[in-house]
């Protein structure tokens, strides 16, 4: 672990190529930074080259959103250190025959990991921002992909509740709710030169923004907030007919 004066950026899924360009963004700005996930090997190249580019301390941690007891682990890792802000961006997508395995990684795994950080800052009195990466999947299950979409739709009612809960204690919780991305997650799967398809680092960019702002919720690209408000509009008995 690393001993920081600067308050520590933690990013958990820190594979993702999202994750990695809000590394980048952490770096440039001089941050502190602690990668976690469950690819130890690929973090330490990840770290190796944001301490030569960019100068900054990055330590890495191992971290398995499988496994519960994971997330208090590694919230126990840092518990010495401030945290000015933890974002998960870790998530899996698969069919019906996962769905108790996305609950976990896409659900259960974030919200063990945020009340640890919320009880840690609570005993030691700061603020830290929490962030995670759910998706505009969980605003109305679809037929291709509603097993997915539910575990992120548990997460943004987790988000919400836990959002309630820390306002009066002055943390803020922020919900990231991207559209479409170039990642492993949409290869094969979107038309690459789709219009709706966004570079992981402009949703990176949308990410550090929300961090530094103030909005609760934030759709990325910023288009996909009045499309998900059309899809959330439309009557059941018209939905139920739609293939989508
Ligand atoms: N791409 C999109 O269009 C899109 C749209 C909406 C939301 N999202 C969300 O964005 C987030 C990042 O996904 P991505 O698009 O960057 O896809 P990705 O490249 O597949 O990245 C997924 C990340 O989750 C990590 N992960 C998976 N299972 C894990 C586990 N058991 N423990 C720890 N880490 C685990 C992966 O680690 P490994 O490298 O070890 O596999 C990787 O870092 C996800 O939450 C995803 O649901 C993506």
């Amino acid at each position: 672990m690393i001993e920081s004066a600067k308050p520590l950026h933690v990013i958990v899924g820190a594979t993702s190529p999202i994750a990695r360009a809000y590394a980048v963004d952490c770096a440039v700005a001089g941050k502190a930074l602690l990668l976690a996930g469950r690819n130890l090997e690929e973090l330490e190249l990840i770290a190796a080259d944001l301490r030569i580019r960019y100068g900054v301390k990055v330590a890495v941690e191992r971290y398995d959103a499988s496994l519960p007891g994971e997330g208090c682990r590694l919230v126990g890792s840092f518990a010495s250190q401030p945290v000015a802000a933890i974002v998960a961006f870790h998530g899996i997508m698969g069919g019906r025959d996962e769905f108790v395995a996305m609950l976990q990684v896409n659900c259960a795994a974030i919200a063990e990991l945020f009340e640890a950080v919320a009880d840690q800052s609570a005993h030691a009195g700061s603020k830290p921002v929490l962030a995670a990466v759910s998706s505009v999947a969980g605003d109305r299950g679809r037929q291709s992909n509603y097993p997915y979409g539910a575990s992120k739709a548990a997460l943004d009612a987790y988000l919400s509740g836990l959002r309630n809960r820390l306002h009066p204690l002055g943390l803020r919780v922020i919900t990231i709710k991207p559209g479409f991305v170039r990642t492993r997650l949409t290869e094969g799967k979107v038309n690459p030169r789709s219009p709706l398809l966004a570079e992981p680092a402009q949703v990176a960019d949308d990410i550090r923004r929300a961090i530094e702002g103030s909005a609760d919720v934030v759709y990325t690209r910023w288009f996909w907030s009045p499309i998900m408000a059309i899809i959330r509009s439309i009557p059941e008995f018209i939905f139920k007919r739609l293939r989508l």
